[in-house]
Order: C-alpha cells, then structure tokens, then sequence
C-alpha cells in the first residue's frame, strides 16, 4: 500500500505553565517590538484579566501602548479596522490579544491592515493572500477551546454583507500563545464545559476524518486524554489551577492537530445550527459530536474505538473487546455530556437547546451540505443523511 502524504506545520512558540505571563515581556524585546496593543473585549476587561499581563510585562520592562476592548462577541470587519486605527494612532509595534476566539480572530486580521495599510481587510480575505509577515502577535487566550492561538485561519463577519469572511494564510499564525491558568480560572461552568467540548470535537475529528496524519493523531489523542481527565473537575472546581492549566493545553494541541488535519461533519452542522439559531459554536458541537460519530461508525469503527483509551485511560481500553471499543467510545462521550449538563446546564439535543425549531432541521442541512468541513468527513453525506442525523440529535 501507498504511504499517504502528508503535512504537517506548527511554528507557535508554546509558553505555559506556572508563571508563563512573565516571560511574555521577554519574547516581545526578544523580537524587537516594545510598543504593544492589547486587543480584548469589555467582558475579560471587566473581571480583571487585562491587569495581569500587563503588570507582568511591566515587571520585564514593557509598557503596553494603548488597550482596545471593544471586540464584541462576533467581530466585524468595521471592529477590525477600528483595531488597526488605534494601532496606528499609538504607534504600537505589535499586538496582544487577550480574549477567546473573536478577540484572537480580531488581533489576527487587524494585525493584516496594521502591517499592509489601508482601512478595509476584505481586500485580503481569502486563502493565501498576504505576500509577507506582519507585525508580531501574541495571544493569550481566556478560554479552552478554539484553538486560534495556534491556527493559520481567521473569521470575521462582513459588515457589508453579513456572512462571515474567512482569512487563511500561514502569516496569521499567532509568534507566541501564552497558556496561563491564571487566565481562564475565572471562567463560568458553562462556557468552560462548551469550549473543551469544541476542543474536544476538533481532537477526535482531527482524528477520525480523512486528512489525519501520525502527528496531528499524536497531539489529538494527547488532547482528549486532558480533556476527560480535566474538565469535569474544572467545571466543579473553577480554581483547580492544574486542570485548568491542562484544558488550556489540550486546547492548543487540539488546535495542532485540527489545523493540520482539519475537522469533518460535526462542524458542518454544527456551523450551521450555529449560525440560523445564534447558539454558540461549543454548545453546538457538544450537543451533535455523539450523533456524528454514530454516523460515520460504519467506515470508522476501528478508529472510533481507539479512542476509548485517551476517553477512558489504558485499563478500560484493556478491558473493552475489540468489537465492543466503537460503541464503548461513544458510551464515554454520552457521559461525559449527562455530567456536563448536570454540573454545567449544557445542552445534550438540538431540542434542550430551547433555540431550534424542529421545522429548520431540513434547512440546517441544506446549509450543512456547502460547508467546507464536511470534504473530509470519512462518509460522504447527503441532505437526507444529514437530515436524520440532525433528527436523531434532536432529542
Ligand atoms: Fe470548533
């Protein structure tokens, strides 16, 4: 048999752990910018999150330059512009983002006018437009789970028209993400349990669909095994600093391995019923990951049992019968959802969602068919597959 290609690219300088945000000064001196922007939101603004870092990067001898925290949930290319203009306007030679996926995604593409000029980022959109480097970014994140601080990829909406805008280039992956626990400890049961789960969707997706390699597999299976040893407890325990230091790493190898070996049918849909009952994209994966994986069963099972052991640990796995492992995996992600509704209140179907209407299922797979995630998934899918699957998700 063939050896199949592959790629597999990941430049993100990782800094974690214990006292992570005082090495930020240095790596920002280290390539030789000192006038920083922070971009973030007024919602980590407002609980505190921006003092640490800042008073960090004091200690080393960095002053920040100015502090934008207006990106609003889901950033726009008239925010982005805004970012850039208060770029400008302070003279700033790089940028920190510290937030969740807007915020990283805002940093990520005011950084394209910040660096090439001009006030309107659609120009750039698209697939490999930037011809050179930008501006040194660094990210911090505030939540577990979208993997953008260590992705080529960046999405905002389109102010003009309303949908959103994807930007790909290898220019927009982040210098450096700082994974820090004292950034996420104050983040809310729900919004933990959703963000791990779209980090877990994108390991066992990373892992399952068609562009898997050896190495995206390694850092997928790394990242589950994290997860469902981790975040049952973080959503118990917010101030459990080792879980969650160790959600924020699984996110970022989850980010490794999905941007190296995409993700399938469960972002389809996901995508989707995301964006036609305005739920949020964590809260969508974990209430379709389960159904999905029923699908593609019959062309996976092998894989799908495999994961058992980074869900359940060596000694489950041992225990499992081979034939029996598929079905095991996908028993462990159910409860690991009953426990996340009951300690988190996340949602398991399309119906606990209180957002969709049975009546849109067709319609939400209509969508799902022209979503780019679906290329990969192992079983090809047609509207009336990706309809019973959506019935079957809905409760
Ligand atoms: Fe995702």
């Amino acid at each position: 048999m063939a050896d199949k290609f592959f790629e597999f690219y990941s430049p993100v300088k990782i800094i974690a752990g214990d006292g992570a945000l005082e090495h930020l000064a240095f790596e920002l001196l280290a390539r030789g910018v000192s006038r920083p922007l922070i971009v973030t939101d007024a919602g980590v603004r407002a609980v505190g999150l921006v003092e640490p870092p800042t008073g960090a990067l004091e200690s080393g001898g960095v002053t920040v330059a100015a502090v934008f925290d207006a990106v609003p949930v889901d950033s726009s290319t008239a925010t982005v512009a805004a970012v850039a203009a208060c770029y400008r306007a302070n003279e700033c030679d790089c940028i920190i983002a510290i937030g969740g996926g807007s915020v990283i995604d805002s940093a990520k593409t005011a950084n394209i006018l910040a660096t090439e000029g001009g006030d309107d980022v659609r120009a750039h959109a698209g697939a490999y437009t930037l011809k050179r480097r930008l501006a040194p970014l660094f990210v911090i994140p505030t939540t577990s789970g979208t993997g953008s601080e260590v992705t080529s990829v960046a999405v905002v909406r389109d102010e003009k028209i309303g949908t959103k805008l994807p930007f790909v280039s290898q220019f927009l992956m982040p210098d450096v993400a700082v994974l820090d626990a004292r950034m996420t400890l104050a983040l809310p049961a729900g919004l933990t349990a959703a963000t791990a789960m779209d980090a877990m969707t994108h390991s066992i997706e990373a892992f399952t669909c068609l562009a898997k390699n050896p190495l995206s597999d390694a850092y997928a299976t790394a990242a589950i095994s994290k997860i469902s040893q981790n975040l049952l407890r973080a959503v118990t325990t917010p101030k459990d600093q080792h879980a969650r230091l160790e959600l924020a790493v699984a996110a970022t190898m989850a980010g490794v391995a999905f941007s190296n070996s995409m993700v399938g049918l469960v972002h389809s849909l996901g995508h989707s019923v995301g964006a036609l009952a305005h739920l949020p994209h964590g809260l969508c994966m974990n209430v379709l990951l389960p159904y999905v994986l029923e699908f593609n069963l019959p062309v996976r099972a092998e894989l799908i049992g495999d994961l058992l052991r980074p869900l359940a640990g060596d000694d489950v796995f041992a225990a499992t019968p081979r034939e029996q492992r598929a079905a095991a995996a996908i028993s462990r992600i159910r409860t690991l959802r009953d426990h996340l509704h009951r300690d988190a209140g996340l949602p398991r179907t399309l119906q606990e969602t209180g957002k969709v209407r049975r009546d849109q299922l067709s319609q939400i797979a209509a969508m799902a068919l022209d979503d780019g995630s679906l290329l990969l998934n192992p079983r090809t899918v047609n509207h009336a597959e990706a309809l019973s699957v959506l019935e079957r998700a809905w409760g």
